[in-house]
């Protein structure tokens, strides 16, 4: 089965290397529209149009279901892709409804872009499943900025968290949720600042099953050994992906080399 999976830009891409981890007997196409990241601050009508368009290309390509890999386009645009696309379309969502069922008591943060703090969809959630209030929401735009440049670990991250977080008690929180999928490859930086205790909720994993549910596919039951890549045309070979940056399809060695470095990062921070 081909499955097309789209970002704004590289967050997706930890869709993506969960999707090898799970199901790893199928076929992808990766699309990263960096042309237009960050979609976080770009108006609806705007991220509309990119989903529009980059579904569009993905079908053509010959996908035979999507996945938006991207929280942002889909509070603004899932709608309206499954009523346009005859295909299954699945889309994220910041996993409060995990980090509500596993803990008790403490709050709970969600971080992600600000088009997904302020539209109706994270609302809605919010109002179905956290019942006794224990969720913060905090935007945090730059880290699609960071995530972009390659910059996971410097100092201007750490004190962009730390500015961000700095009207917080981080002894009230027992949960960060990762509600964009840009913020994956910080996840060190998270357990420096929150410390040990506190879990680190993404929705990839449960994305990839619910995925896997949809399509009747079987998750591979070996999922949890590592994927690394030494380099990147063993990375193309095992991976059967086309990757594609709006439109263009990436054959370059640096690009490749570019995304390689990204999968072993995520590979890094899978179980942090
Ligand atoms: N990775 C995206 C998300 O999950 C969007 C980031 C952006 O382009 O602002 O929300």
């Amino acid at each position: 089965m081909k499955i097309g999976i789209f970002d704004s830009g590289i967050g997706g891409l930890s869709v993506l290397h969960e999707a090898y981890h799970q199901l790893p007997g199928q076929e992808y196409i990766f699309y990263a529209d960096t042309e237009h990241v960050p979609y976080g601050q770009k108006t609806p009508e705007q991220i509309m149009g990119y989903a529009m368009d980059n579904a569009r290309f993905l079908m053509e390509k010959g996908a035979e279901a999507l996945v938006v890999a991207c929280n942002t386009a889909t509070s603004v645009a899932i709608k309206e892709l499954r009523a346009s696309f005859d295909i299954p379309i699945l889309g994220m969502e910041p996993a409060v409804k995990p980090a509500v069922e596993e803990t008790e008591k403490k709050r709970i943060m969600v971080i992600a872009t600000p088009v997904t703090i302020r539209e109706d969809k994270l609302k809605s959630l919010l109002h179905r499943v956290d019942e006794q209030h224990r969720v913060d929401l905090l935007a945090m735009p730059r880290l699609v900025e960071f995530a972009e440049r390659e910059e996971f670990d410097s100092k201007e991250v750490k004190d962009y968290l730390k500015e961000q977080f700095s009207g917080f008690d981080k002894e009230d929180y027992c949960a960060l949720v990762l509600g964009c999928t840009h913020f994956n490859y910080f996840k060190p930086a998270y357990r420096e600042y929150f410390g040990d205790e506190t879990l680190l909720i993404d929705g990839n994993h449960g994305t990839i099953r619910h995925l896997a549910d949809v399509l009747g596919l079987e998750t591979d039951k070996t999922q949890d050994k590592e994927v690394y890549y030494d380099d990147y045309h063993k990375m193309l070979c095992s991976t059967k992906t086309e990757y594609y940056f709006s439109k263009k399809l990436i054959n370059d060695e640096k690009t490749l080399e570019h995304l390689k470095r990204l999968h072993n990062r995520l590979e890094q921070v899978r179980k942090i």
